[in-house]
């Protein structure tokens, strides 16, 4: 039944999806998605075919309940506006963001391309986001039935010398409302936002928020980190990570390398999201695995479209796992299709629960 829904969707959706502009694409489904709220049968229709359950697939991490391990990653709802929605399409989690303590339009449209041979995304947005205040307001509103993260980031006008202030005052604002935080210190398209991932940068950063916030995060506070940092450097910023308390890690954010991509030429400037930042992403989970020996948990993310891509990042060792790019790609029912996927596979091994299979690669 299911490849017949998501037939549906290759055949007549997204080809009217994929003629309009990216980011004309995603206003209309936005629209459409309030629209079918107000009919009920179709958005029932919709939840029931969107969504898979079973109790294999229930996980807990730092302390959280995920109905599933697969969540909507960070970029998607960037105004906290689509959550409601979301939640009911099949996902174990919704990661809200990129959230700046002051509301800003982001760079000029067109700032985000297709590129379909490569089943891949190139965006410059930079954060566009009602802000931290506004946000809250949109959230607060709304009933919370799987877990939300909040992601928060720097405004592109705060001088990079008070970016604590600004980082500390989304966290404050919104922390109440979440279940876990993320730190973005990753996204390509905010001028000095990823000097943050140099080692004393870092430490600064994340010390300073930490004092403002009283010596402790109020939730569970992961770092998103970028595919394009050394093996080094990413092996350095963990042990960091883990000396500063922090509870998790995501991996990762777009890439700006230009030869990730096999099939096209890179001709826009921005992160590059889908299936040329998989493997990427794939090999620094399998590093960062190896450096923290389940300490703290990871989120996986980049360039998983299928059950195959999704299995390979929780075997090399992310407990949760996330989609954005492939959504876009293979439609609402992808959530359903790699659930169901990974479902099956524990069912086949006789496995019990999604986490006996972290980071089992190798048995
Ligand atoms: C259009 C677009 C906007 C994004 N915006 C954000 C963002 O605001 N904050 C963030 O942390 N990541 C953002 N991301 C990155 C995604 O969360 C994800 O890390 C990345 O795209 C890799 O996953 P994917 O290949 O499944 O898309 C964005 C990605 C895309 C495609």
């Amino acid at each position: 039944m299911i490849l017949f829904q998501s037939l549906f969707y290759e055949t007549f959706l997204k080809p009217i999806f994929f003629k309009l502009n990216p980011e004309n694409a995603h206003e209309f489904s936005k629209n459409l998605l309030q629209l079918a709220d107000n009919i009920p049968f179709f958005f029932q229709n919709l939840e029931k075919f969107s969504t898979y359950e079973s109790s294999r697939l229930k996980t807990k991490v730092s302390g959280i309940e995920f109905p599933n391990p697969l969540g909507m990653a960070a970029g998607f709802d960037k105004t906290g506006e689509l959550f409601p929605f979301l939640q009911r399409l099949g996902f174990g989690s919704i990661e809200v963001g990129t959230i700046t303590q002051f509301g800003q339009k982001g760079n000029p449209k067109p700032r985000i391309f297709r590129y379909e041979k490569e089943s891949a995304l190139v965006n410059r947005l930079g954060f566009n986001n009602p802000g931290a205040d506004k946000a809250f307001e949109t959230l607060s509103k709304q009933q919370k039935k799987i877990p939300r993260g909040i992601n928060v980031g720097k405004t592109k006008l705060t001088p990079i010398e008070n970016a604590i202030e600004d980082y500390t005052y989304s966290l404050k604002k919104i922390s109440p409302i979440s279940d876990y935080a993320v730190i973005n210190i990753s996204s390509p398209n905010t001028p000095g936002l990823r000097g943050f991932q140099e080692k004393d940068s870092f430490v600064s950063l994340i010390e300073g928020i930490k004092k403002s916030l009283g010596g402790n995060f109020p939730i569970p506070t992961f770092i998103k980190l970028a595919p394009d940092l050394e093996d080094s450097s990413i092996e350095e910023l963990l042990e960091i990570i883990l000396s500063l308390k922090l509870d998790g890690v995501v991996l990762t954010n777009t890439t700006i390398n230009p030869s990730s991509m096999k099939e096209s030429q890179l001709v826009e400037q921005g992160g590059i999201s889908g299936k040329p930042v998989r493997q990427r992403s794939l090999e620094i989970i399998r590093l960062a695995f190896k450096k923290l020996k389940n300490r703290i948990p990871i989120i996986g993310v980049g360039g998983i479209d299928s059950y195959e891509s999704a299995l390979e990042k929780i075997l090399a060792g992310a407990n949760l796992i996330q989609i954005y790019t492939g959504y876009i790609y293979k439609g609402p029912f992808l959530p359903y299709m790699i659930l169901e996927g990974l479902d099956k596979f524990l069912e086949e091994k006789k496995v019990n629960s999604i986490s006996e299979i972290v980071g089992k690669e190798n048995s």
